[in-house]
Parts: C-alpha cells; sequence; structure tokens
C-alpha cells in the first residue's frame, strides 16, 4: 500500500533554523544575524504577542467569532464584502484555496521563473500542470506583459507578483491590466503582495473591486512580522460569491492567529516602523554592498556576487546567514533581507569582506570590491551544500 505517485512533487526545505546554524558554525545565536528569510527584523506587532496571551486560555474552543472579526476588518480595510477575504493558513495557504477552487485535474498554470516556488508546488498537489514564462536578467526582471502572453496558452492561473521576490521589482497597475485583457475570460491573474506593505506603490485590490479575473494575496507574516502563526488572505472577486465557503478547510485559520490578526491589524505604528526600516535598509544595501544590486520594493534586496553559494557558505562562517538564490532559478545571486540597523551593517560589512577573498574577475559590478587574495575562505565545489531551499 502506497500514496499516490508523489514522484513529480518535491519535499518543502524550508531554511535551517538559527540554532541549528549555530551549532555548526559554533557561534553563539545571538550573534547570529539571519537574513535569508524576508522575516520581520523587528520582531511581531507587541499588540499581536498580547493578544494572543489574553485568549491562549480560550483555545479549547473552534475560533468561530473571530474568523467573522477578521474577515469583517479586513473587508472594511480593502473596501470589500467579507465573503471576499478568503482568510488562510499563511499566503500559502491562501495559494492552495485559489488552487483549489480554480483547478479541475490536468488543468494548467503560469508562474514566473524566477518565482515563487510555492506556487508549481501548490498546483501540483490539486492535481495541476505548471508552465513558466521568463523574467530575464538583462531586462532587470521586469515582468513584461509581452513576455507572459508569449509564454500563455489558455492557462487557468497566471501569476504575477508586485514586488517580485526575490528581484524586489513591481509590475505597474497598467501591466497587470494588459495581462488580464489579454488573457481568456476563464483565466485569473493572481496578483501576489506578500511583500506590498513595503512598497511605495498602492496595492492593486482596486482591480479586485473592478473585474471579476483579478485576485489580490496578502500576508500578515512580513510587513506584521507573523510568519509564525501562519496568517494569509486572499482577495477575491465579488463575482465568485461563496467559492471559499465551499472550499475552505473547517476553521481555516486558529484562534490565536486570528487574535494577533485583529490586533496586528491597529497597529500601524509597528508596521510603519517595520516599512520604515526596511526602506532604509534597502537603500543601506544598494549603496554600499560591493556587487550588483537591484533596486528592490521589498524588505530584501537581491545581489549578484558571483559564485552565490561559496559567498552563502563564506558569510555562514562569519556569522551570516543569506539566500543563495540558486534555488530561485538565479545561480549567481544572493537575497539579503532587510535587517534591524545593526545587523544589515554587519552583514554588507561581512559580505563585502567575502566578496573582496573572491576572484575580482568573478565580481559582476556596483561598488569596489576590495582587495582580492585573502585567506580563510574556501570558494569552490568543495562547500557544503547550502540550506536554502526553502521558498520562502
Ligand atoms: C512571493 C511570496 N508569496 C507568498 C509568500 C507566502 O508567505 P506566507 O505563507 O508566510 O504568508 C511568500 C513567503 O515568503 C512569498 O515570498
Amino acid at each position: 500500500m502506497q500514496p499516490r505517485d508523489l514522484s513529480a512533487l518535491t519535499p518543502y526545505e524550508a531554511g535551517r533554523g538559527i540554532e541549528e546554524v549555530a551549532r555548526e558554525v559554533g557561534i553563539d545565536p545571538d550573534d547570529l544575524v539571519k537574513l535569508s528569510s524576508n522575516e520581520n527584523p523587528h520582531g511581531p506587532s507587541p499588540a499581536a504577542v498580547e493578544a494572543m496571551r489574553e485568549h491562549a486560555d480560550g483555545v479549547h474552543h473552534y475560533p468561530k467569532a473571530a474568523h467573522a472579526d477578521l474577515q469583517d476588518a479586513l473587508a472594511e480595510r480593502w473596501d470589500l464584502a467579507p465573503e471576499q477575504v478568503w482568510l488562510a493558513n499563511g499566503g500559502d495557504g491562501a495559494l492552495d484555496y485559489l488552487a483549489r477552487a480554480m483547478l479541475e485535474p490536468g488543468d494548467e498554470v503560469l508562474v514566473p521563473d524566477p518565482g515563487f516556488a510555492y506556487y508549481a508546488m501548490s498546483v501540483r498537489y490539486h492535481h495541476g500542470r505548471v508552465n513558466t514564462y521568463p523574467l530575464h536578467k538583462d531586462e532587470d526582471f521586469e515582468q513584461r506583459p509581452e513576455n507572459v502572453l508569449d509564454g500563455y496558452d489558455g492557462e487557468r492561473i497566471v501569476y504575477l507578483i508586485s514586488p517580485h521576490s526575490p528581484t524586489g521589482r513591481e509590475i505597474d497597475r497598467e501591466a497587470i491590466l494588459e495581462v488580464a485583457d489579454g488573457v481568456d475570460d476563464e483565466t485569473v491573474v493572481l496578483v501576489d503582495e506578500a511583500y506590498g506593505a513595503f512598497s511605495e506603490a498602492p496595492s492593486k485590490v482596486d482591480l479586485v473591486r473592478e473585474r471579476d479575473d483579478i485576485a489580490v494575496l496578502r500576508t500578515f507574516s512580513k510587513s506584521h512580522g507573523l510568519a509564525g502563526v501562519r496568517l494569509g488572505y486572499l482577495l477575491a472577486p465579488e463575482a465568485w460569491g461563496d467559492a471559499y465557503a465551499r472550499i475552505n478547510t473547517p476553521f481555516a485559520v486558529n484562534e490565536l492567529a486570528l487574535r494577533a490578526g485583529l490586533a496586528a491589524l491597529e497597529d500601524d505604528e509597528h508596521v510603519e516602523q517595520s516599512v520604515a526600516s526596511a526602506t532604509w535598509a534597502r537603500e543601506f544595501i544598494h549603496d554600499n554592498l560591493a556587487a550588483k544590486t537591484w533596486p528592490s520594493q521589498g524588505n530584501f534586496v537581491l545581489a549578484e556576487v558571483g559564485d552565490a553559494e561559496a559567498v552563502f557558505e563564506a558569510a555562514k562562517e562569519r556569522g551570516v546567514i543569506v539566500r543563495d538564490a540558486t534555488s530561485f532559478g538565479l545561480p549567481g545571486c544572493i537575497r539579503i533581507t532587510c535587517g534591524t540597523k545593526a545587523e544589515t551593517t554587519r552583514a554588507v560589512e561581512v559580505l563585502n569582506e567575502v566578496l573582496a577573498m573572491q576572484d575580482p574577475h568573478a565580481a559582476t559590478g556596483g561598488a569596489p570590491t576590495g582587495e582580492s587574495g585573502g585567506v580563510g575562505v574556501s570558494f569552490g565545489p568543495d562547500a557544503d551544500e547550502s540550506d536554502d531551499a526553502g521558498a520562502e
């Protein structure tokens, strides 16, 4: 007796935690700077923590009122009806709900390459097939409508990301409309705004109000610092009616996550601080890292560093964990999450030291890479396997 044929599915491999890496490299966990998962360096919204404490005594009840309350609160915030707010176990859970609601077995979807790994994983779990459209480095990863539509062949869902991870690039309203107008009536365009709070551009949720073929994804993981409670949502067109009620797992979000979400939604100060800090950090990285970087509207920056695996390993040995972007389909690049001022400054210092030891001819741009020929860093095929295959 075996499960169905799962050979086409890929297991999710989360990046290793701070404790584990600290033990491996022999560093005190408090001295490690983890900038690999686009988490909020300022922690969770304090109001959310307090709300979870306050409601911990009541978790023997199924979550009901809080689910409706958060749907209402988000509906009000986005000027939609409560049924249009599909609360889920993280943005990942909302992606699952979208696939569950949309896909018949064998249906195809179109995802960006490079892009967020969980789109394809979720679609395959739901018996769908995955096609890709390219984002080109020499076009600075612009999600050009032509690239999307050239790759389009009647797929049921087209995924756009704004700001895009791992590049930080946005897609503007007109380009989204061009895609939505260029695809069939039965195709939905998903605009993933997981990092939307960090962008200077407004949310594209107005398109959800206006049309029946555009949905928007948001999450509490990043700007609200609630990655650990798993809370995200899809904003779906009104025309989809009670689809969410028909497909959602009973009590889709846990009580403490709902309470945290309700409180975090009111905690503007925490969000503003998080956004201001990320805005500072991405500029700092862009201006000071001795490598080519791309302008980012997210809480992270993509940098071209040559041998990304070696840079990742050498930085890790020095207590700084970044993301080797090879797992996103971008060999030669790393993604650096915006940390606090102290974390970001240290990360840039360490990375510049590491880059200076790399073959200067391998460096690809940006500020001067410093002196070459340092000792103590080994680059090359012997480096350990990276721990960054996760999708976050
Ligand atoms: C582009 C993108 N979309 C969605 C998500 C899902 O986030 P979560 O499941 O933590 O809400 C992530 C997580 O890193 C992401 O990078």
